[in-house]
């Protein structure tokens, strides 16, 4: 079965995309199968930042059902080891997905036959965006250092524990139905709820918590961002109650720009730029934790 890592932020425009198809060329050459997923709710663009502009088959044609299998979205890409599935943003947002033909869309994914799922979820805290977050493995967090996008992941990050807490329970009979027709804006409420329905299961809650652990991308990096990161991490520890760790950080640099333009991923296009050499790190530490 393949490993899937999703890559999410709390603001659009932070480098989602960037690092996906970054890291999907990376880790293809090291000889893994990769598939690139476009789920961005939003605005799909991946395919058009790998010069891929009409490309015949969407996501919309499995939500629509003109195939049964999202394998057969698959396209290859002009790299060796990667390919992509190409989304249709608006679709996404507008296909009134409801939980069940989400739940069909993630089945699908998870049986897609390869080495490597990079799934880019888009920005912000919409259900479908936190529920294919969830839906790896390995969940990657970006941002990049001014205090709005930051702030913005504070918020990411609390709702998909929140999110994450609450599916750990469905199936639980009352402690689910009880969850479920609450509406929750911190961890500690989520945690009081399912205590009052059954102190036993409090336990269960916080090691989910405690066991969710996204890891986070800087991006855009220029010398002073020690401090906001550690308030961050900081932050979540005391009020959602996770530890983030650092996978990495990205500088500011204008061959990323140049690259999009070209459109082509600056691991390819510079391979020598001080962005490239921060995503092989990356890419590095990522075949470490996955074990891929
Ligand atoms: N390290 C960097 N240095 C310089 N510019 C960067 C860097 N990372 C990203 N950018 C710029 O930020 C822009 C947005 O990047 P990208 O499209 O990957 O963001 P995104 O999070 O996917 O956005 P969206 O939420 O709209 O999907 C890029 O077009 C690029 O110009
Ligand atoms: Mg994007």
């Amino acid at each position: 079965m393949a490993r899937i890592v999703s890559i999410a932020s709390g603001k659009g425009g932070v480098g989602k995309s960037m690092l996906a198809t970054n890291l999907g060329l990376l880790m293809a050459r090291r000889g893994l199968e990769v598939v690139i997923a476009d789920l961005d709710v939003g605005g799909a663009d991946v395919h058009v930042l790998m010069g891929e502009f009409n490309p015949d088959r969407t996501i919309s044609d499995f939500l629509y059902r003109r195939v049964d299998d999202l394998a057969e979205v698959i396209r290859p890409l002009p790299f060796k080891n990667l390919s992509i599935i190409p989304g249709t943003g608006d679709t996404l947002a507008t296909a009134n997905m409801r939980f069940a033909r989400k739940k069909r869309l993630i089945r699908s994914l998870k049986r897609i036959e390869c080495d490597l799922i990079i799934i880019d979820v888009g920005a912000g805290t919409s259900f479908h965006t936190l529920d294919f977050f969830l839906a790896a493995d390995t969940y990657i967090t970006i941002t990049t250092t001014e205090p709005a996008a930051i702030l913005d992941l504070y918020r990411f990050v609390k709702l998909a524990a929140i999110r994450k807490v609450l599916s750990g329970f469905i199936g639980y009979g009352r402690i689910s139905e009880t969850l479920a027709h609450q509406d929750f804006s911190s961890i500690d409420q989520v945690l009081a709820a399912v205590e009052h329905t059954d102190p036993e299961s409090r336990k269960k809650a916080e090691q989910i918590v405690r066991d969710f652990a996204p890891l986070l991308i800087m991006n855009r990096t220029t010398g002073r961002t020690r401090t906001s990161v550690q308030r961050l991490k900081l932050t979540l520890r005391q009020y959602v109650g996770c530890d983030v760790a650092t996978l990495g950080e990205i500088p500011e640099d204008q061959a990323v720009a140049r690259a999009i333009r070209a459109y082509m991923p600056v691991s390819e296009y510079a391979p020598a730029s001080p962005a490239a050499g921060s995503l092989a790190k990356i890419a590095e530490k990522l075949a470490e934790i996955t074990g891929c």
